[in-house]
């Protein structure tokens, strides 16, 4: 189906990537560039990788199967020469990750070598063209060498005395024939350093340099070299050599650009002192806390600003009924979210997995207000439902982490989290700052409602209070890494919390799931009695999420029948809740007392924290865990 967007995408392709890509040319050396650049993106995906760099008029390859560790000996056996070429690190959904599979991808002639993330769908009908009438030949069956073989065949058919415009033009002529998803770098061993790069649903950042330019799938990969970006447009094409770029669209306009600076450096993409960039950026939530909320507190009028929604107060005012939708870590963010907004605004709320949402006609009248939750602003099902929810007419905004990503840029408005770069794939500070921002929106429309002021300034006042609250819960990692040393040999583990904190339940189950490989569920505490406390042993510990809140005594009650079926229990508490566990808890992680609303930011981390210390006993790899990628741009 056509329509705002284009051709309706399907992803049930063969070999299928979501990935990573960098390309150079400039003056320096392009291998340890494009190394360095593949490594960063590394969270894109992992399943294998390589990278063809112009040498005189011979392109040299090196791709293998495998981490950007294999890629990198390979190098180093056979290093590359040369000031320009392409990178890509490949996460296959399915099709085997095999040396062949591995990305550059070339043409016939083998003179245009091509990195691409995201999906031909209609590869299978050019390639039965071009092996009909051309006589191709191909080496693999990803629809990216198909791509590579279309380009190259326009290429040959069309004149033109000026090769650079020639391989645009068959750059053009190409994608206007291909149906589905790409970002692309491309280079031509007889072009003297140029390269092309085209996006379309997959992105693409030109990096702009001095005498040299750079394009990447996120500016994490380039930031060390210039904070100078273009973040290109579906559709755009840049034309790129060593001092100069061009940037026109698929249909042949010459296209409007901006450059923007990039709010991060280098050292924000490194893990600095820490083992693990997933423990660094456990570490940071007190400033990236502090910066959600940065200049969006009012204090006068204890309400909250977030200008980016680019709603009126009438509107604010007329909204209904809300739509929170997100997958993985977001939508668990969107969950506290439901508690926070129906509790500060009494409006009533619905959590939806993007994945459902997208394909599902959930009625909704008029005043709905829609959000597409994403840390990375690509995740193909959020999109999908963004995208979804604004043809049926709804105002959608984004909460996103990444500025200029896809969703933020499609949203009709928004609120930036401002997290700075999340690296280790696993999301930590993001739950953390999406949480706080949907706490800002309650209070926001909270406001505009019943919400007096006194009640609007104690939310800002526990919202201020929680960044050096932060502070005291990482003080409890050494207490945690001893936890998690005694339960490193559990099977599995269960995670119960009520209310507020039911979500963070889910969430601590997903942390545990995603980097320890263990089997882990989370439940709202009450549901134990119905089904889940048949799994409950002396070698399967169960974690309660049990502040000292309203509901604290219910959750004692869960606690008392775990311990009455000689469960292990680790409770997570706060105020009185210590002293009234002893004795039932086998151990016990305090924290400090907050608002009920506020309790998730504090509860997620010693969650997060258990993790992390389990899958360090365990010996995984914390940052890339096995089959998982950060940035989900596939179905
Ligand atoms: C992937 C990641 C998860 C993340 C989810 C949503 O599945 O492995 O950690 O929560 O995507 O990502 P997003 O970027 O949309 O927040």
């Amino acid at each position: 189906m056509a329509g705002r967007y284009g051709p309706e995408i399907c992803y049930n392709l063969p070999p299928k990537i979501m990935c990573g890509i960098v390309g150079y040319v400039g003056r320096a050396e392009a291998a340890p560039i494009l190394l360095d650049g593949l490594r960063r993106l590394e969270y894109r995906g992992y399943d294998s990788a390589g990278v063809a760099i112009v040498n005189g008029k011979q392109i040299e390859t090196r791709k293998c199967a495998g981490r950007i560790a294999n890629l990198a000996k390979l190098m180093t056996e056979k290093p590359p020469s040369g000031q320009y070429g392409i990178s890509h690190t490949r996460w296959a959904t399915h099709g085997k990750v095999t040396d062949e599979n591995a990305h550059p991808h070339f043409d016939q002639s083998g003179k245009i070598a091509l990195v691409h993330n995201g999906v031909i769908e209609n590869y299978a009908a050019l390639r039965e063209q071009l092996e009909r009438e051309g006589g191709h030949q191909f080496t693999s069956d990803t629809d990216t060498e198909v791509l590579a073989h279309l380009i190259g065949s326009i290429y040959e058919q069309i004149d033109g005395a000026d090769s650079k415009a020639r391989l645009v033009n068959a750059t053009r002529a190409a994608l206007k024939q291909v149906i589905g998803t790409y970002g692309i770098a491309l280079v031509h061993s007889d072009i003297k350093e140029f390269m092309i790069g085209a996006r379309r649903g997959s992105p693409l950042v030109l990096g702009v340099g001095k005498d040299e330019n750079f394009l990447a799938s996120d500016v994490s990969a380039i930031v060390a070299h210039t904070r100078d970006a273009v973040y290109l447009n579906d559709f755009d094409i840049v034309a790129v050599s060593r001092d100069k770029f061009e940037i026109s669209s698929v249909a042949g306009e010459s296209g409007n650009y901006q450059i923007s600076k990039v709010e991060f450096g280098a050292e924000d993409v490194s893990k600095g002192d820490f083992p693990h960039y997933m423990l660094k950026e456990i570490f940071e939530q007190p400033n990236s806390v502090r910066d959600a909320m940065r200049g969006r507190l009012n204090t006068e009028e204890c309400t909250a600003k977030l200008g980016g929604l680019n709603m009126t107060a009438g509107e604010l005012r007329d909204v209904s009924r809300v739509v929170l939708t997100g997958c993985g870590t977001a939508l668990h963010a969107a969950l506290v979210g439901e508690y926070l907004i129906e509790q500060l605004a009494n409006i009533p709320v619905e959590v939806e997995y993007a994945s459902e949402f997208r394909h599902r006609n959930t009625p909704m009248s008029g005043n709905t207000l829609v959000f597409a939750i994403s840390q990375s602003g690509e995740t193909a099902d959020t999109l999908g439902a963004l995208r979804e929810s604004q043809r049926k007419g709804f105002r959608t905004l984004g909460i996103c982490n990444n500025v200029a990503s896809t969703i933020a840029r499609e949203s009709d408005g928004g609120v930036y989290m401002h997290a700075g770069p999340e690296i280790g794939v696993a999301a930590t500070k993001s739950f953390t700052s999406q949480v706080t921002i949907l706490a800002l929106i309650g209070l926001l429309l909270g406001r505009m409602r019943h919400l007096s002021s006194s009640q609007g300034s104690r939310i800002i006042e526990a919202l201020e209070a929680l960044p050096e609250q932060i502070e005291s819960v990482l003080k409890l990692s050494e207490q945690i890494r001893s936890i998690a040393k005694k339960y490193v040999e559990a099977e599995g583990m269960l995670f119960f919390g009520r209310q507020f904190n039911f979500p963070v339940a889910l969430e601590g189950a997903l942390k545990m799931k995603e980097i320890t490989y263990l089997f882990a569920e989370g439940h709202p505490s009450a549901e134990l009695k119905h089904g889940i406390i048949a799994l409950v042993r002396p070698d399967l510990p169960s974690i309660f999420v049990a502040p000292d809140d309203a509901v604290f005594c219910k959750n004692r009650n869960n606690i008392e029948q775990v311990k009455a079926r000689k469960g292990p229990i680790i409770v997570l508490t706060s105020g009185d809740g210590a002293k009234q566990l002893k004795g039932i808890a086998n151990d016990i992680i305090e924290i400090p007392r907050a608002p009920e609303f506020a309790t998730p930011v504090l509860t997620a981390i010693p969650l997060q924290l258990f993790a992390y210390h389990v899958a360090v006993e365990l010996g995984c790899d914390v940052d890339k865990p096995r089959n998982l990628a950060k940035s989900v741009t596939v179905e």
